[in-house]
């Protein structure tokens, strides 16, 4: 090949360049002529049959064609890179970010709460969500005219299949599966036929609790423990208090309210100026439920206690309305990091 070849082959080349329009066109470009199995890399490798006289000149030629080609196909937006050699990166910027993401609240309180009751000696303890009306209602002593076994309370499939509306019954399978002593907590899902509003939603969840044993347990002992998780929980200075209820399952019953952890007590309107937040559900197990899982309620004794993860995550993070656990906004959750 002579030199004025050459200048038309790169005339023409850059007339090529010049006129390619679509970006695929200028990627072919650069593959036809800078790419690893281009004309010009072709060239480079054929030099040693140039006679030794004209490689200079030869060899300057090329490497100004390739030059110029390389800034024509740059011009046009093309990732030109030729040979490996040059690299069309500008390694001072900053590198690519990516947001690291956050637990759901949700998720951090059932996590939070299953690290404190881990300290105490409680494992987690799983259950379906669709139960029968054994698991969720008759072993938890609660009869068929109960309001909470209706139709327009709980999501039945046919006669013998819910949505569990508590995670009471994993207290129940819990011990039809083990003997005593038992100490578990029972995260997950429940479902009422709630409408939802800001308090409300007709999926929410539950952290149960559980605790038998063959030596003597009493209230009091349910109540030390739920003073250590409450202040655990919500910060020192936060404690309980029970008042007197009704669950078909315990007996006494009571409901838990923790102290306010904004006013600590002296009234606020967080806590609707009462200085306490209602949190759980709780009492000493019912003989009945012993009976029907199998147990002596001469031997053993034991508590439970329940309370609401939504419950616990709009006071301790300070959420106004349910839905916002639900509705996946990011503008939200990422401020909960
Ligand atoms: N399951 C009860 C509820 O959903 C809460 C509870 C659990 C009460 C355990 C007592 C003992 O309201």
């Amino acid at each position: 090949m002579t030199l004025a070849e050459l200048e038309n082959m790169k005339a023409e080349s850059l007339r090529e360049i010049a006129a390619a329009g679509a970006a695929a066109d200028v990627e072919a470009l650069r593959v036809k002529y800078v790419g690893r199995n281009g004309s010009i890399p072709a060239l480079i490798k054929a030099m040693k049959d140039v006679p030794k006289d004209d490689r200079p000149a030869f060899g300057k030629a090329v490497q100004a064609w390739r030059a110029e080609v390389e800034s024509a196909l740059a011009a046009k937006g093309a990732g030109a890179q030729s040979g490996g050699k040059s690299v069309d990166a500008d390694l001072t910027l900053p590198g690519r970010w990516r947001s690291l993401g956050v637990k759901h609240p949700l998720t951090r309180v059932i996590e939070e709460s299953a690290e404190i009751f881990g300290r105490l000696g409680f494992t987690v303890a799983d259950g379906p969500e669709l139960e029968n009306r054994f698991n969720n209602f008759t072993a938890l002593n609660t009869p068929p005219h109960h309001p909470s076994q209706d139709r327009s309370d709980t999501f039945w499939f046919g006669d013998d299949c819910l949505l569990r509306t508590q995670t009471s019954p994993v207290q129940i399978r819990t011990m039809m599966a083990n003997k005593p002593p038992i100490r578990v907590i029972c995260p997950g899902r429940t479902y009422r036929r709630d409408t939802t509003d800001a308090t409300h939603s007709a999926n929410f969840h539950q952290i149960e609790g559980l605790y038998v044993d063959t030596k003597p347990v009493s209230l009091a002992d349910l109540k030390s423990v739920l003073a250590y998780f409450a202040k655990a929980m919500m910060g020192d200075g936060v404690t309980v208090r029970f008042r007197p209820h009704f669950f078909p399952f315990t007996e006494p019953s009571v409901e838990v309210d923790f102290t306010c952890h904004v006013c600590k007590g002296k009234g606020c309107n967080v806590c609707k100026q009462s200085g306490w937040i209602e949190v759980a559900g709780a009492g000493m197990v019912d003989p009945r439920v012993f009976r029907h899982v199998g147990y002596d309620p001469e031997q053993v004794s034991g508590y439970a206690f329940g309370f609401g993860v939504e419950r616990i995550a709009m006071i301790k993070y300070g959420i106004p309305d349910i839905r916002w656990l639900y509705e996946n906004d990011m503008r939200f959750l990422s401020q909960l990091g």
